[in-house]
This record gives C-alpha cells, sequence and structure tokens, in this order.
C-alpha cells in the first residue's frame, strides 16, 4: 500500500455541474478509494448507531475489486462494524457461483470468512433460479423489514458505469428501464454484455440513503463528459436514471480520478 495520497477537496470543477449530485476527483484511483472508504465507514457507523444495522450494496465489474480487497487489508478500516452489515449484491449473472462470470464467486472470495459478517447477513443472488429476483425481493423485504418504514432501504449502494452508460445490469433499451415498483429484475436482450442478468432496479437504488459512482481511468472519461452534458435520455445511458436525491432523502457521489475526468 503505496503512502496515502494527499486528498483533494471535494470539487465539482473538474468535471463541470452537470454531473448530477457530488463529485469527487482523486488525484489517483488510490486517492478516490481512500475518498470512497472514509464516506463508506462514516455511513456504516452512523448507520448502525441509528439502526443497529447497515446495508452495504456492492456491484461486480473490475473497478472496485482492489477497493473492496483494501477493506479487509487496510488499517483505516480496522473499526468497520462488518459483524452489523449486510452485504447486498447489485447485480448478478445468470451463471453458478464457481463461474468466471459471477460477480458474487469474486466478492465472497474477499469477505466471506475475511469480514467477520455473520453467514445470515451475507446475501448472494441465486441468480440461476427462476425465480431469482422475486426471491431476492423477499429477501430484502425481510432484512430490510425489521426498521421503521421510512428506513426500510439500502444505506449505502457502490454502483460502477460501463463505457455504454450502464450500471448495475440496467442496460440501454432494456424493459427493465421502466420498472417503477419491483426492486429486483431480470435484464437481457442484445444489449446487454451476456450472460443474461439479474439486477436490482430504480425504484430500489433511487431509494437509498448514498448511492456511489466508481468511475476510474481514461477509458471512463468520454461517457463521464457525455453523462455530464446531459442531453441523453436514461434509456440510452441507464446511468442517468440513478437519482436518489430527487426525493430528498439520499445522495449520488461520483467517485472519479483525473483520467477519468478529464475528457
Ligand atoms: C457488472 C457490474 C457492472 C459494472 C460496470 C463497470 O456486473 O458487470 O455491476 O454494472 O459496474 O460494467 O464495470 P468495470 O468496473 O469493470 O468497468
Amino acid at each position: 500500500m503505496s503512502d496515502p495520497i494527499p486528498l483533494m477537496p471535494d470539487t465539482s470543477d473538474s468535471v463541470g455541474p452537470a454531473l448530477p449530485g457530488r463529485v469527487f476527483v482523486g488525484t489517483d484511483k488510490f486517492a478516490t478509494y481512500e475518498k470512497l472508504g472514509a464516506d463508506l465507514i462514516a455511513c456504516a457507523h452512523d448507520c448502525v448507531a441509528k439502526f443497529g444495522d447497515f446495508h452495504f450494496a456492492l456491484s461486480g465489474g473490475s473497478t472496485p475489486f482492489p477497493f473492496y480487497q483494501s477493506l479487509m487489508t487496510d488499517p483505516h478500516y480496522r473499526s468497520f462494524p462488518w459483524t452489523r452489515t449486510h452485504l447486498w449484491i447489485v447485480d448478478e449473472r445468470r451463471v453458478p457461483f464457481d463461474n468466471a462470470l459471477s460477480n458474487w464467486g469474486h466478492i465472497a472470495q474477499i469477505f466471506v470468512g475475511h469480514s467477520g459478517i455473520p453467514d445470515s447477513q451475507v446475501h448472494p443472488m441465486m441468480a440461476t433460479a427462476s425465480d431469482a429476483a422475486e426471491q431476492y425481493e423477499v429477501l430484502l423485504h425481510t432484512c430490510l423489514g425489521r426498521r421503521a418504514p421510512s428506513e426500510q432501504r439500502l444505506d449505502f449502494v457502490l454502483l460502477g458505469m460501463g463505457d455504454n452508460g450502464h450500471t448495475a445490469s440496467l442496460f440501454p433499451g432494456t424493459a427493465v428501464l421502466d420498472e417503477q415498483t419491483k426492486w429486483v429484475s431480470y435484464c437481457d436482450g442484445p444489449t446487454v454484455t451476456p450472460p443474461p442478468r439479474v439486477t436490482m432496479t430504480y425504484p430500489l437504488l433511487n431509494a437509498a440513503r448514498h448511492v456511489g459512482v466508481l468511475a476510474l481511468g481514461v477509458g471512463k472519461a468520454e461517457m463521464i463528459a457525455r453523462v455530464a452534458i446531459g442531453k441523453d435520455d436514461f434509456h440510452v445511458l441507464p446511468i442517468l436514471g440513478v437519482k436518489p436525491a430527487e426525493g430528498k432523502r439520499g445522495e449520488l457521489v461520483w467517485y472519479l480520478d483525473r483520467a477519468a475526468s478529464t475528457a
């Protein structure tokens, strides 16, 4: 682990004010991971203090894995309240866990058996089941249902962004983008990177307390700039449908590095 990089202040100048929500641009990915981790652990302690638990939903893809690993190894996170944390999956590919494409297969290797999260609080998506989305939705309502109605929502959701503007497994031009009530559904079709998916939907994501979008590297810069211009509809760029702040009860933060924010 390199020495901590001086953190840049929160800034919305690097990409322009059009990115919805707050924008943090780290001098490099380590600074961005550090800011994301600081926000995550602060949210976790706040939720445990208020509700006795913390509901954290993780995305797959490649970008977040060094960050996930750091949560297990970096002394900064020694006080993380893992025993009170529920681990959720934002989306999953409909393959067995031992398939290299499985998000849970990779996430479990990092957190299960290393974090101290009780098995009863680790929630993989049984994505190969015919009723996978329905099963997961029941599990979410059961676990969140122990809270007061106004707080039955995810506390921290970490999203990525594909270079076509998808997030979670919400892909351009798919029916799930218009889901208004279900918290979990299915996504498949010509714009979906195979295999078919199970995914959290906008109703669940947009009810969350804190939604972070982690996008790093020059490969994300063009899409970040296009999102910042904001001329596209969310059916074209699904990341634009992520609006937790609309109900004034959540916040959206972009966690970028300089390479991703300078198209
Ligand atoms: C998935 C992810 C997906 C991911 C983006 C970005 O299951 O693939 O949930 O939404 O976050 O595709 O992926 P990278 O981080 O690899 O660019």
